[in-house]
C-alpha cells in the first residue's frame, strides 16, 4: 500500500522521534554513576506498605535496552516501517506470497508428476490420483453435487450414466473449466393451458404409462412442434444444449405431481459455475477424472 507523502512523513516523524526519545531516556537514568546511590534511599513512592528502592538499572538490563534500539534501527533500514521507504531488502507483503505460492505449486507438480501427464481413462487407475480428486471435490464441489456426488434436486447427480453434457473426458474438462447454464424456455403463452396438459401428458407416459391417450396423441403433435429442436425428435436429448433425455427414469428436477406442468409453463435452468479462474489446470484435470471414476472402472 503506497500512502500519502503527508502520512509517509507524519509515521517517519513519529518514528524517529520515539527512538531519539527512548535513547535519551536510557542515557539520562543510567548517568548515574553506581557510587552515587546511597544504599536504602527510596524514590518516595509506596503503596500498600512497600517501598520503592531507588536503585541503578542492572547493566544486563540496560545493554538489553540499548540492543533492541539497534536492533529497530536495522530492522527500519532493510524492511519497510518508516512511512514509504521500502528497507534496502526490498521485502514485500506481494513478493512473500508469490514465493510461496511458488513452493506449493512446485511441490503439487512433484505430487501430480506421477500421473498428470496420462490420459483420464489411464489416470483413473492411479489410487493417489483418485484420492486428490476425492479431496477437491469434497471442497469445491459438494456444496452443490453432494459429498457422495449424487446430486440433489436441480443438481446433477455424477454416478449413474445419465448425463446432460456427456461423461467424455474432455467435455469434463469443459464442463468444469467453462461451466454449463442449461435453458430450457417457458412455454405457457406459446402452449395456452390445454397445450400444457397435452405435453406434460406425452412427456409423463415415458415413465408412467396409462396417460389420457387423447391427451398423448395431441402432445406428441406439439412436441415435434416445439420441443424438438433441444430434446430431440426421440426425446431423449441433447449433449451439446444440456438438453436432459425424458424418457428415462432418472430426473434433474423432482418430477412430483404438477411439476412437469410448471417447468413447461415458466421455463427452468441450471448453472453450473465455471471453475476455470477459481483452479488451475492440473486440478480440473484430476477433478474431471475422479467425476469419470465415477462412471467408469
Ligand atoms: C453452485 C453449485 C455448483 C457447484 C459448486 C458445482 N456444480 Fe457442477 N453443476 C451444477 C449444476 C446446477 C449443474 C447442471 C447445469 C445445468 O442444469 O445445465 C452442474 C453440472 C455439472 C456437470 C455436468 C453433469 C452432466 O450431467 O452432464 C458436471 C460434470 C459437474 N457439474 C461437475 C462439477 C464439479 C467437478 C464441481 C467442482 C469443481 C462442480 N460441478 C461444482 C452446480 C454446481
Ligand atoms: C431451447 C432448448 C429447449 C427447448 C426448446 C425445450 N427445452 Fe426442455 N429443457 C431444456 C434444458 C436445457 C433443460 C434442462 C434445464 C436445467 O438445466 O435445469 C430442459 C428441461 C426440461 C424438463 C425437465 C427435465 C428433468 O429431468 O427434470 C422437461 C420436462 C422439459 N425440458 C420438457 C420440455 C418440453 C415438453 C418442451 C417443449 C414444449 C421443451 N422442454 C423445450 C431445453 C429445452
Amino acid at each position: 500500500m503506497v500512502m500519502t507523502s503527508g502520512w509517509s512523513i507524519f509515521i517517519i516523524i513519529i518514528v524517529v522521534a520515539h527512538i531519539i526519545g527512548y535513547s535519551y531516556l536510557l542515557w539520562s537514568t543510567s548517568k548515574m554513576k553506581a557510587k552515587d546511590y546511597k544504599e536504602g534511599e527510596t524514590t518516595g513512592h509506596e503503596w500498600d506498605g512497600i517501598q520503592e528502592y531507588n536503585n541503578p538499572l542492572p547493566r544486563w538490563w540496560l545493554y538489553m535496552f540499548i540492543l533492541t534500539i539497534i536492533f529497530a534501527i536495522g530492522y527500519l533500514v532493510l524492511y519497510p516501517g518508516m512511512g514509504n521507504y521500502k528497507g534496502t531488502l526490498g521485502w514485500t507483503q506481494e513478493n512473500e506470497w508469490a514465493k510461496e505460492n511458488q513452493d506449493v505449486l512446485a511441490k503439487r507438480a512433484e505430487l501430480f508428476s506421477t500421473f498428470i501427464d496420462k490420459p483420464i481413462p489411464e489416470m483413473i487407475k492411479d489410487e493417489k490420483a483418485i484420492a486428490i480428486g476425492e479431496r477437491l471435490f469434497a471442497n469445491h464441489c459438494s456444496t452443490c453435487h453432494g459429498s457422495d456426488a449424487q446430486g440433489a434436486v436441480g443438481f446433477p447427480n455424477l454416478t449413474d450414466d445419465d448425463w446432460l453434457y456427456g461423461s467424455q473426458p474432455d467435455t469434463l474438462v469443459q464442463t468444469i473449466t467453462n461451466g454449463r447454464n442449461g435453458v430450457m424456455p417457458a412455454w405457457g403463452a406459446a402452449l395456452g393451458d390445454e397445450g400444457v396438459k397435452q405435453v406434460a401428458a406425452y412427456v409423463r407416459e415415458f415413465s408412467e404409462q396409462g396417460q389420457d391417450e387423447k391427451l398423448v396423441a395431441e402432445g406428441q403433435k406439439k412436441f415435434a412442434m416445439f420441443c424438438v429442436a433441444c430434446h430431440g425428435a426421440d426425446a431423449k436429448g441433447n449433449h451439446m444444449l444440456g438438453a436432459p433425455n425424458l424418457t428415462d427414469t432418472t430426473w434433474l428436477h423432482s418430477f412430483d405431481s404438477g411439476l412437469v406442468e410448471t417447468i413447461l409453463i415458466e421455463g427452468i435452468s441450471g448453472k453450473m459455475p465455471a471453475h476455470g479462474e477459481l483452479l488451475d489446470e492440473g486440478s480440473i484435470k484430476v477433478l474431471a477424472a475422479y467425476v469419470y471414476s465415477l462412471t467408469h472402472e
